[in-house]
């Protein structure tokens, strides 16, 4: 599905989101979004915010539309986000259940989104193991369909990338100051590489990306970005400190990488190991957590942790961008 060359694949992809008047129709990567376009998203998601205990946000920019969430790899906060996210813009959302789901019985993915496209959904959120679904779907959808990446195999997962950046600017103001720390599997994480397109965008200070050196990312993959295998090193003075999960399901030899014990004690983000950060430092993790692997879960549930602010500003992120590509097919 990709193209022999990676780098012709992403600017096709790149190029793939925007409409002819340059507003946002899909959303596949972040990488090639320029930083106005990214910085008006998360202006909108941070409208999107209210206090906690009072009611959420809503609106009307999506009533009549339809929303079909296809998730054809396992999801908990993204999927629900998501849902929430439609509804609350006052869209009808369908959630596909994967394992009755046509894909399973061999359908062909493109049958199952013409058959959604009869159904006139006019939004698909997509989720796969495989890397260029999203994109292949794009390229085939009807021109006034929009499909949102919720999660591409190891590539890439533009939502988590946002809120991620969102949940920093929040905290720690202007992105172009900070140094942020990024912990764990890099090399198999969607999640890292969206973190850097983003950060890579918005003008990081400096992005350092920590792992042993199993699971170090290409560096090709993450242009400006510093890596490293050293824990010390790699947290020192940072404001940020992002732990990832290791993504066992898309390792297929585990030979060399860590037991539990050994990980926990080099690259376990902890209290010891936060002491080489600043002290106003914050924690971050996309979930689902490991605790006692990747993080100690004290240090998740401490003041210094924005977790639960992650998965808020998931919701909000959602919302802004349903809003925005609900206003491109508007104005066809
Ligand atoms: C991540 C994902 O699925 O990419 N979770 C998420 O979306 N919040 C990270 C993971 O699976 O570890």
């Amino acid at each position: 599905m990709n193209a022999a060359n990676p780098n012709e694949s992403f600017a096709n992809e790149a190029a793939l989101q925007l409409d002819a008047s340059g507003n946002l129709r899909h959303l596949l990567t972040l990488r090639g979004l320029e930083k106005a376009l990214l910085t008006d998203i998360l202006d909108d998601a941070t409208g999107y915010l209210t206090e906690s205990g009072e009611l959420p946000a809503r609106g009307r920019s999506l009533a009549g539309r339809t929303v079909a969430n296809l998730f054809f790899e396992a999801s908990t906060r993204t999927r629900a986000s998501f849902d929430l996210a439609g509804h609350r813009l006052g869209a009808d959302v369908l959630n596909l259940d994967v394992n009755t789901s046509s894909r399973k019985k061999g359908e062909s993915i493109l049958d199952t989104i013409y058959t959604l496209e009869a159904m006139q959904v006019d939004i698909m959120v997509v989720r796969d193991a495989s890397a260029g679904v999203p994109a292949f779907i794009a390229r085939h959808a009807l021109p006034h369909v929009s499909i949102l990446n919720a999660g591409e195999s190891d590539v890439s997962h533009p939502t988590q990338g946002l809120l991620d950046v969102l949940t920093m600017r929040q905290h720690k103001g202007a992105i172009d100051n900070l140094t942020v720390a990024i912990v764990g599997d890099i090399r198999h994480s969607r999640v890292a590489m969206s973190a850097s397109h983003a950060l890579g965008t918005l003008g990081v200070g400096e992005l350092r990306l920590i792992s042993p050196p199993v699971l170090a990312p290409d560096p090709e993959q993450v242009p400006g970005a510093t890596i490293l295998d050293n824990l010390e090193e790699g947290l020192k003075n940072a404001d940020v400190v992002m732990a990832l999960r290791i993504q066992r399901e898309r390792i297929g030899n585990l030979d060399g990488i860590p037991g539990i014990d050994e990980y926990f004690a080099n690259y376990g983000v902890s209290h010891e190991s936060m002491k080489f950060a600043k002290p106003d430092a914050i924690v971050m993790h996309p979930g689902p957590m490991n605790r006692g692997i990747e993080i100690e879960g004290s240090l998740a549930d401490g003041p210094q942790s924005v977790i639960t602010q992650q998965v808020t500003n998931g919701v909000a992120v959602r919302m802004a961008v349903l809003d925005r590509v609900g206003k491109t097919m508007a104005a066809r």
